[in-house]
């Protein structure tokens, strides 16, 4: 008998939130569950019945993301899919993201999200890598600043309160996403979750501040404090760590930096683009790791491409592949610039040919078209048309997808 797809109701949230847990191979965690359940949107879950047995789940948080120009489409933070290890290659997974899919397309909202445990599942499913992560370490010998901050008004202040360190950090955060794409919005679902990991009872929460009390920064960190032979050898980890300008990223980094018991300091999460190599006066003290980031799906194709904005003008027909959502299949005339665009389909001559990862490989700005053409992954059918396109679409500041759900 084929097994059922469909959301659960609030009964199965235990049995649902079980079945992904043995999915991803960790026990059931009952406290855990108890405090994480009011996030789980019900309404977006989708699982797999083998009888009366989940053997698949998949859930789906609705939010919004920020995209190049500053608009914020809804998106689906896709999350929680996993699959029985008894009941594995048997195409339960693949029937569950064509049923996420076309829900979703239903819903009309633009894009998709998600963080990807392995990096080979998603490509099949029209996901493309759209951002890049940065993992920093730093050794804490020689870590001056190559210039101090302008503003020597500039103060340091430690928060302890849970609502106001969240209050804090929402709006600072809220601010960057204007002009950072690739942030998704934080809402309550998001807390709930992850409110430990960022702002829990072991982690600090700093802001910078100016002369007239208004705040320009702020960082959650933790510190394993640790000893050698020599001394004291703690690592600072650096959680989120958000700037609105350049002299409050200077102030933040320098107190980041100077904090005692501390020989190392890492973020496991910056933009490809991270400001970091042109503060310290020795970037050679900086390790940086190149990953991947979040993987991008596009639901809603002219919805999307015309959302955003484009770094120098563009006037091309895009002829796109997609097997599992064929309303984006077909050619379509993309023209913009950076105050806006429209994509609208069109009977012309295709000038390039792609699929639709990678399309959404190129979607929020960083890496652009060249880098997936030069892969082969692009067409050109009319000479120029690609090196427009890759000036078109790639955005600065570079995407940069610091929240993890
Ligand atoms: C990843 C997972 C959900 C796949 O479920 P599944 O039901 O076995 O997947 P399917 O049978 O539908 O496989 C579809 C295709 O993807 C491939 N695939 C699935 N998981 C893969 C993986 N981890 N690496 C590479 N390929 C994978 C399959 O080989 C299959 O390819 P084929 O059609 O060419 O044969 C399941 O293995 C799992 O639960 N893993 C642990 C939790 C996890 O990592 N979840 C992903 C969270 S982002």
């Amino acid at each position: 008998m084929e097994p059922v797809i469909r959301p659960i109701d609030e009964t199965e949230l235990e049995a649902f939130a079980r079945a992904a847990s043995t999915g991803f191979g960790s026990r059931f965690d009952a406290e855990q569950f108890e405090r994480q359940k009011a996030g789980i949107e019900v309404r977006r879950t989708l699982a797999t019945f083998d009888g009366d047995v989940i053997v698949g789940t998949a859930e789906a948080m609705a939010t919004t993301m920020s995209v190049p120009g500053g608009a914020d489409l809804g998106t689906n933070a896709v999350k929680g899919i996993a699959v029985l290890p008894t009941h594995r290659r048997r195409g339960i997974l693949t029937r569950l993201m064509e049923r996420q899919l076309s829900d979703m397309a239903e819903r009309g909202e633009p894009l998709a999200i998600l963080w990807a445990t392995e990096a080979p599942i998603y490509g099949r499913f029209g996901y493309g890598m759209a951002t890049y992560r940065l993992a920093v370490e730093i050794d804490k010998a020689d870590t001056a600043l190559a210039v101090e901050p302008a503003d020597k008004d500039l103060r340091i202040r430690l928060v302890e309160d849970f609502v106001h360190r969240r209050f804090i950090s929402n709006g600072l955060y809220e601010d960057k996403r204007l002009v950072v794409p690739g942030m998704m919005r934080r809402k309550e679902a998001f807390w709930i979750r992850r409110r430990d990991d960022l702002m829990g009872d072991d982690a600090f929460f700093v802001v910078v501040e100016d002369g007239a009390g208004r705040l320009r920064a702020y960082a959650t960190y933790r510190i394993d404090r640790s000893w050698g032979a020599s001394g004291p050898e703690g690592h600072l980890s650096v959680a989120d760590a958000i700037s609105l300008d350049s002299d409050a990223e200077r102030a933040l980094w320098q107190f980041l930096l100077n904090i005692d018991l501390v020989t190392k300091v890492s973020a496991w999460h910056r933009p490809v683009d991270d400001p970091l190599p042109y503060l310290l006066h020795n970037p050679r003290q900086l390790r940086r790791t190149l990953g991947e980031g979040l993987w991008l799906r596009i639901i809603d194709l002219p919805a999307a491409l015309s959302a955003r904005s484009y770094m120098t003008e563009i006037d091309v027909t895009l002829n796109v592949t997609d097997s599992l959502l064929p309303a984006n299949s077909g050619t379509w005339h993309l023209q913009g610039g950076p105050s806006g665009a429209t994509c609208t389909p069109t009977a012309e001559e295709a000038d390039l040919e792609l699929d639709t990862s990678t399309l959404a490989s190129a979607f929020l700005g960083h890496p652009s078209l060249g880098s997936p053409a030069a892969a082969g992954l692009v067409v050109e059918h009319r000479a120029g048309a690609l090196r427009q396109a890759t000036a078109a679409f790639c955005w600065s500041p570079a995407p940069w997808a610091v929240t993890w759900f």
